[in-house]
């Protein structure tokens, strides 16, 4: 496995008086699909919010290729290469799906407000471009179909799919998944696994919270496991499986043996 890229140490957030994570270390190596798992309030979207420059830690360290990210705002991260989506599905309603992703995407582009309002040669040639490479995300996605549809209109797996595509239109090296496959059915829950398989393929690393155990065992190279803010374990999916705390604290024992029938 490849070098990590991203390293948490000693991670702490406090709200008032809740520390909502107390002190968490991992990495993430590159080209990995890596998961973190726990109960409702572990502190995983927490750990995903500090990641993501949404608000700096309470005190700890994230360093990302070497350089400390910890106290930088979300678009200084998201420039450097880590997109998140999130748990509660944040796509803008009124504006169809490839406009949700273009939206995205103008983050990149360098016309100023000015020459784009004003339509000269130049914006309009990255207009083009940058509805170009929507349309390639919405296709990576499975969407290409659904592009011209008002966002509010489409079924909540296309909805959770586009989430993803708007965090792949900021060419992330890394991405965060909140959730991805909650709420899902079972057919479009299998279509978000082979999806977030494919984005690794294509070279994303992919750092997943998840709740739905088959789906973070069948596609993940690691997992981690939070319990009130700390981590309890780590390691490959089968040996979290089969870990008595884990399963003591979060799985339960009717899964720890239904996983070991198949
Ligand atoms: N902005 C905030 N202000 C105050 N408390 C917060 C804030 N965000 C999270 N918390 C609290 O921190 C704890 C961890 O919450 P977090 O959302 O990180 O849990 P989680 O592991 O993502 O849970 P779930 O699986 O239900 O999504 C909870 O007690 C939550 O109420
Ligand atoms: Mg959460």
């Amino acid at each position: 496995m490849s070098e990590a890229i991203l390293a948490v140490e000693n991670l702490r957030k406090s709200f008032g008086g809740l520390d909502a994570v107390q002190g968490v270390d991992f990495e993430v190596s590159g080209n990995q699909i890596k998961s973190i798992i726990g109960p409702n309030g572990a502190g995983k979207t927490t750990i995903f919010n500090m990641l993501a420059g949404t608000f700096p830690p309470t005190s700890g360290k994230i360093i990302f290729h070497n350089q400390d990210i910890s106290c930088l705002k979300s678009f200084r991260i998201a420039a450097l290469g880590i997109a998140r989506t999130f748990q509660n599905v944040k796509v803008f309603g009124n504006m169809t799906a490839l406009q949700n992703v273009m939206l995205a995407r103008h983050c990149r582009t360098k016309t100023g407000f000015a020459a784009a309002a004003l339509r000269l040669p130049r914006a309009v040639r990255e207009e083009k471009e940058i509805r170009d490479a929507a349309m390639r995300w919405l296709e990576f996605t499975g969407l290409e179909n659904i592009a011209d549809l008002p966002s509010k209109s489409l079924p909540f797996g296309n909805q959770k799919a586009l989430e993803v595509a708007r965090a792949l239109a900021l060419d992330p090296e890394l991405l965060l998944l909140d959730e991805p496959a909650a709420g899902l059915n079972s057919r479009e829950t299998d279509d978000m696994a082979h999806l977030i398989t494919r984005i690794r393929e294509s070279g994303v690393t992919v750092l997943l919270v998840e709740h739905d155990m088959s789906l973070v065992m069948e596609i993940s190279d690691e997992v981690i496991v939070i319990d009130t803010g700390k981590k309890i374990a780590q390691g490959k999916p089968r040996e979290v499986q089969n870990d008595p705390e884990v399963i003591r604290i979060y799985l339960g024992s009717e899964y720890a043996a239904n996983s070991e029938k198949d």
